[in-house]
């Protein structure tokens, strides 16, 4: 096979920021993808509906001239979030999703929740009116190790709360282990998983073998082999509940390579010809359109795009090594081999 088109991509996982990093952002992802699920991780948060609007419109504004980028906002769910707040907003269509970050799981997530019980009446609205709940997935208990945090969550946190909501339709964010593939599977038509990138491409020796490599360190972590093998088969399946989620998450040059370096992949730039690449040599491209382009639109009823793209196979594609912004240089995303697939 030399070339694929596929219905244009989404992705259901994705950090803009704001303010200048922004603005150099929001073209990264709109040149190929056609709607992104917004995280809301901000300084300050984006808490309420009139924040996420106010957000939803920095985006807008941010978009090259004519892009038809549809930036799905979520709210960050705090332990004194409001349910009629949040319940108009998503009436409204404000907002598509709301986010579940544990305090203290990740960059910016201090405003998180700490006692899940506190927003148990948010999340009973939430399965009420059909609502996603998006769900960052690691316990943060100093005792437990972090790379054994995701599978601790589930158990501990996640699952209890399913059984405690009937209804309430859960997208596990950025999987990366295969006891989340497991749950996953297993959770029904109300259970999703988002997969990054970059957890298809690494396991922990990358980010730690020979040297340690700032630009693969990212949260959840990447774990074992086995476990990206594991994400690999979820991903090339074809199966529903699996999509991209890219976690595409920006920081400055100066931020991760630094003696406390921010955690982060950036991958919305060349996410695609990763991709091909990866389904390549998996033998799954014909699987490549359910993972980016028609899983997460299924889960999230909402239509698959009508326009295309096409990639073409061929010598290897450059990518830029940076993309310069106003607050400084951000590292594109190294997979370690070279990219044969281009998007037209
Ligand atoms: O690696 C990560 N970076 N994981 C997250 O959960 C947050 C993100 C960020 O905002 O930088
Ligand atoms: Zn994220």
């Amino acid at each position: 096979m030399t070339k694929i088109t596929l219905r244009r991509p989404d992705d259901w996982h994705l950090h803009l920021r704001d303010g200048a990093m922004l603005a150099a952002m929001a073209p990264e992802s709109a040149r190929h993808f056609a709607r992104a699920i917004i995280m809301p991780n901000l300084v300050p948060p984006v808490v309420t509906g009139a924040e996420a609007a106010a957000y939803r419109d920095r985006i807008r504004a941010a978009l090259p001239e004519g892009s038809d980028f549809t930036p799905l906002m979520t709210l960050y769910l705090t332990e004194a979030t409001d349910p009629d707040d949040l319940a108009r907003a998503h009436a409204e269509g404000i907002v598509t999703a709301a986010k579940l970050y544990p305090a203290g799981a990740t960059t910016n997530s201090a405003s998180g929740v700490r006692d899940f019980d506190k927003v148990r009446p948010v999340l009973e609205r939430m399965a009420e009116i059909g609502m996603p709940l998006c769900v960052h997935g690691e316990v943060v208990d100093a005792e437990i190790d972090i790379f054994d945090r995701e599978a601790v969550f589930i158990d501990r946190v996640l699952d209890p709360i399913r059984r405690a909501t009937p209804g309430l339709r859960v997208v596990m964010e950025h999987i990366t282990t295969r006891q989340g593939v497991d749950y996953a599977r297993s959770g029904g038509a109300d259970l999703g998983a988002t997969i990054t990138t970059h957890h298809l491409v690494l396991n922990r020796n990358h980010i730690l073998v020979g040297g340690i490599r700032p630009h693969y360190y990212c949260l959840p972590v990447a774990k074992r082999e086995e476990h990206r093998l594991a994400l690999r088969a979820a991903a090339t399946s074809g199966e529903g509940c699996f999509f991209l989620g890219t976690d595409s998450a920006p920081h400055v040059d100066a931020a991760k390579e630094s003696g406390c370096g921010c955690a982060g992949c950036f991958t919305a730039t060349n996410t695609l010809s990763v991709l091909a690449e990866v389904f390549e040599q998996d033998g799954a491209l014909d699987r490549l359109e359910a993972f980016t382009s028609l899983n997460g639109p299924a889960f999230y009823g909402l239509p698959a795009n009508e326009a295309r793209v096409v990639l073409q196979r061929g010598e290897p594609v450059s990518y830029p090594a940076r993309i310069e912004t106003g607050a400084g240089p951000v590292t594109v995303f190294d997979p370690g081999f070279p990219l044969h697939w281009r998007v037209l």
